[in-house]
């Protein structure tokens, strides 16, 4: 079994980001990336904080924008078009799940799609299922990357993808059975309403748990030597202590898996990193300078 250790690679395209990030600058623009955030949620304060963190690490400007959260959701959609209208601002990120009173489609459409750094708007979505993507989606670009960091290559395989959702298992599933290098498996959606869940999961040679619910993937669930890739953040008491934990029961599922990724260190640092990736690339198409991913 091996661990794939998503901060060692996150590390490794950040460097390659930083790098972009000089050309950038040579050339006289200076990459910047927008949060928003209207939520009182601690996690996503959390997770903003540390996209900004990442940021400075790599020489990129961040600039953050706090919408209070009892706020009218006007005040939002305004944000966002300021940061539209904003020059100086290459990609916009507003943080997931907004407070209710915000028509989430609506944030969603109203960012410009050409710095739509999550993928998200619905034209970047279209031309991700086309086949012809403009942003790959953070979390599932950084699992193609985790996969190609442990020589699994989905090409031919059986890879089922546990969970729907928009941000994660849809683009997740498109990229999997999609043409070029990291795709072309045989890809299956498994969802709240699949029947015998299980029997999807053992026939997988890669696992995708990304069901939002803590050590759901069991051992008896997966295949010896089955690829493990587990989206899950979860905060659950353990005797009396807050703790982390992925959608994989991650000690018991490691004596069987050939390949898995913990929780944390797995795949949220390369979420990130590929966050900082598509910043790159969008100041780079804004601007048409030359630039070299990692
Ligand atoms: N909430 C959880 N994951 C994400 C993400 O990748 N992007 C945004 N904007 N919000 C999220």
């Amino acid at each position: 079994m091996t661990d794939i250790d998503g901060n060692a690679v996150a590390a490794e395209i950040r460097a390659g980001v930083a790098d972009c990030v000089e050309t950038l600058q040579a050339e006289g623009v200076d990459p910047a990336l927008a949060t928003v955030l209207m939520s009182d949620d601690p996690a996503s304060e959390t997770y903003v904080s540390m996209k900004q963190n990442d940021c400075e690490e790599v020489g990129m400007r961040g600039i953050h924008v706090d919408v209070d959260d009892d706020a009218p959701a006007e005040e939002l959609y305004d944000t966002v078009e300021e940061l539209n209208a904003d020059d100086e601002v290459h990609g916009i990120l507003v943080q997931m799940p907004v407070v209710d009173q915000v028509d989430t489609r609506r944030v969603l459409r109203s960012v410009d799609p050409a710095k739509d750094v999550d993928g998200f708007h619905p034209e970047n979505v279209g031309r991700l299922v086309a086949g012809n993507p403009r942003f790959k989606p953070c979390t599932p670009h950084g699992i193609q990357r985790l996969l190609a960091s442990a020589d699994v290559d989905p090409e031919g395989k059986e890879a089922v993808v546990v969970g729907r959702s928009d941000i994660v298992g849809k683009p997740m599933a498109n990229l999997l059975f999609g043409r070029g290098e990291g795709g072309n498996a045989t890809t299956t959606v498994c969802h709240s309403r699949t029947e015998d869940l299980a029997s999807h999961t053992r026939r997988a040679d890669i696992v995708v748990a990304a069901a939002g619910i803590p050590e759901f993937i069991t051992a008896d669930m997966v295949s010896e030597g089955a690829t493990v890739i587990d989206v899950g953040i979860n905060r659950v008491e353990r005797d009396g202590e807050s703790t982390l934990v992925g959608d994989v029961a991650y000690d018991e599922v490691r004596e069987k898996a050939s390949a898995i990724t913990p929780v944390p260190g797995g795949v949220g640092p390369m979420t990130r990193a590929m966050l900082l990736y598509n910043t790159v690339t969008a100041a780079s198409e804004q601007h048409g300078v030359e630039i070299e991913l990692p």
